[in-house]
């Protein structure tokens, strides 16, 4: 990660609404030695259990939930998305069932501590999965939630994570 540099917590600056609503975020963890990721734009950060973590929500149908579920980790990867913009929505549309949609991209995978991120990355965050957690019908308090939402039933999990490092680029 010589392009990196670590950031502790209390040094972390970025607005977490903008960083992923606006901004988004690929989620990547490794099965088996192959790596997969999604985009995602839902999520957040806090603290839960005296530690620093992230919630990510991730449909029961996306092949990256399979990777997930496996690792004891995963990668929140942040990006300049004025140049990334059009390769977020790729792999957030297509399925890396079919094939490698990094490699497709032109996007580098590598690897800190056993854990996927991207070499053109400007943030890393690794977590180390603390929970998961299923969402259904019976948690929805506001009625418009599940028919705008789920109609087709594909609820999302919730996965907690700890924040154990973030790295970031440093200017090039
Ligand atoms: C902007 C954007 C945000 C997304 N946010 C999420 C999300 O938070 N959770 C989720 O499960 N899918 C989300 N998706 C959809 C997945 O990225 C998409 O279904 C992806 O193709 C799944 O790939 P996979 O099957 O290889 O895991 C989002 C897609 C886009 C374009």
């Amino acid at each position: 990660m010589n392009q990196f540099k670590e950031l502790q917590v209390k040094e972390f600056q970025y607005n977490p609404f903008d960083l992923i609503g606006n901004e988004w975020m690929f989620i990547s963890a490794v099965k088996e030695g192959k790596v997969n990721t999604l985009t995602a734009s839902w999520g957040g950060f806090g603290v839960m259990w005296n530690r620093n973590v992230v919630f990510v929500f991730i449909r029961q149908s996306r092949f990256t939930k399979e990777f997930v579920d496996a690792a004891d980790s995963f990668s929140l990867t942040f990006f300049d998305t004025e140049k990334y913009r059009e390769i977020m929505t790729q792999l957030g549309t297509e399925s890396g069932r079919k094939e490698s949609k990094m490699q497709k991209a032109g996007i580098t995978v590598e690897q800190v501590d056993g854990v996927p991120y991207f070499k053109e990355a400007k943030l890393v965050v690794i977590c180390r999965k603390m929970s998961r957690h299923h969402l259904s019908s019976e948690g929805f308090i506001d009625e418009t939630v599940e028919p705008q939402w789920y109609a087709d039933k594909d609820y999302h999990e919730m996965y907690i994570g700890e924040v154990v490092k973030i790295f970031e680029k440093e200017n090039e």
